[in-house]
C-alpha cells in the first residue's frame, strides 16, 4: 500500500488530466496529425472517435510517449510528456489496439514484471496481478504464455498490464473491438466502476453504442484534424456530424 500512496503522491495537483496544444505530427511527408488542440479532464470518461486512418491511435501514441512529434506539446496531470516522461509514463495505463506481448513469459510473469517496472515490490506486484488475472477470468491460464490465449482473453490481458500499476489515466484503443457480448459487458462495467473511482478514462472506439452508454465527452478526428468536441448528448445531436458517423459506424 505504501508504494502506491507514493505513487499517488507524484500526481500534480491539476484539474485537466490530458492536456493537447497545437500538436502537429508527421510521418515522413504525411501529416498525420494537424495542430490538433484538446483537453481531458480528471476524472472524465472521454470517447475519441473517428473513422479508419482518422489519427486515434498515433494520439494515443503520442499521449503515451511511443512515437514523437513535430510541434505542440502534450501535458498529462501538467507534466510534459517529453521533459519529464518519468512522471507521465507512470500516470497512464496504456489498452494498446495491438498485442505486443514477450512471447517467452507466462502472463503471470507478464503482470508481474509490468508491476515491477512501474515500482511495486514483488510481493504487491503478485498480489496485483493474481487479483487482475481473477477479476478477468484468466486465473485458469495463469500459467500459459499469451500465444495460447484465445483473441478475447488476450484483450483481457491486454487490459490487466494497462491497469497492473493502477494508472490514473487508462487508455483503450479499439478495447473491445472482435470481442463476445459477455466480454463486452465484462469491461463496460469495470470501466464504468474504474471512472466511478475518479480515474479518467480515454477510449478510442468504432461502437456508437459503447461511446454512447459509456461516456461523457466527445471528441471526433477526421484526416488528422479535430472536428468536433464536447458534451456526448449535444455531438450527438449534431446533424452536421452525420458523412463522418456513417464512416465510423460503417466499420461496425
Ligand atoms: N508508423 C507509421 N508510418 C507511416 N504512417 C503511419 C504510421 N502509423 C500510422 N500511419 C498513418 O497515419 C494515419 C493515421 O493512422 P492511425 O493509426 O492513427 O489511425 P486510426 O485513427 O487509429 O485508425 P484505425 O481506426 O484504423 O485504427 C494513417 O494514414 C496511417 O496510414
Ligand atoms: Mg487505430
Amino acid at each position: 500500500m505504501l508504494v502506491f500512496l507514493e505513487y499517488n503522491a507524484s500526481m500534480r495537483n491539476s484539474d485537466t488530466a490530458i492536456s493537447i496544444n497545437l500538436l502537429t505530427k508527421f510521418y515522413k511527408q504525411f501529416k498525420a496529425l494537424d495542430d490538433i488542440s484538446f483537453e481531458v479532464k480528471r476524472g472524465d470518461f472521454f470517447a475519441f472517435l473517428g473513422p479508419n486512418g482518422a489519427g486515434k491511435t498515433t494520439t494515443i501514441n503520442v499521449v503515451t510517449g511511443l512515437s514523437n512529434f513535430q510541434s505542440g506539446d502534450v501535458r498529462i496531470f501538467g507534466y510534459d510528456t517529453r521533459r519529464e516522461y518519468m512522471n507521465t509514463r507512470r500516470l497512464i495505463g496504456l489498452c494498446a489496439q495491438e498485442s505486443n506481448f514477450d512471447p517467452y513469459l507466462t502472463i503471470h510473469q507478464l503482470l508481474v514484471y509490468q508491476a515491477e517496472y512501474f515500482g511495486l515490490p514483488p510481493w504487491q506486484a503478485k498480489k496485483r496481478a493474481n487479483e487482475l488475472l481473477e477479476r478477468f477470468q484468466l486465473s485458469d491460464k495463469k500459467n500459459c504464455k499469451h500465444r495460447a490465449l484465445s483473441g478475447g482473453m488476450k484483450k483481457r490481458l491486454l487490459l490487466c498490464r494497462a491497469l497492473v500499476h493502477d494508472p490514473e489515466i487508462l487508455i483503450l484503443d479499439e478495447p473491445t473491438a472482435g470481442c463476445d457480448l459477455e466480454l463486452k459487458f465484462l469491461i463496460w462495467d469495470y470501466l464504468t466502476q474504474f471512472n466511478q473511482e475518479g480515474k479518467t478514462i480515454f477510449l478510442t472506439t468504432h461502437y456508437m453504442q459503447e461511446a454512447e452508454k459509456l461516456c461523457k465527452t466527445i471528441g471526433i478526428i477526421n484526416r488528422g484534424k479535430i472536428v468536433k468536441f464536447g458534451d456526448k448528448k449535444n455531438i450527438l445531436q449534431d446533424k452536421s456530424l452525420e458523412d463522418v458517423f456513417l464512416e465510423i459506424t460503417g466499420t461496425e
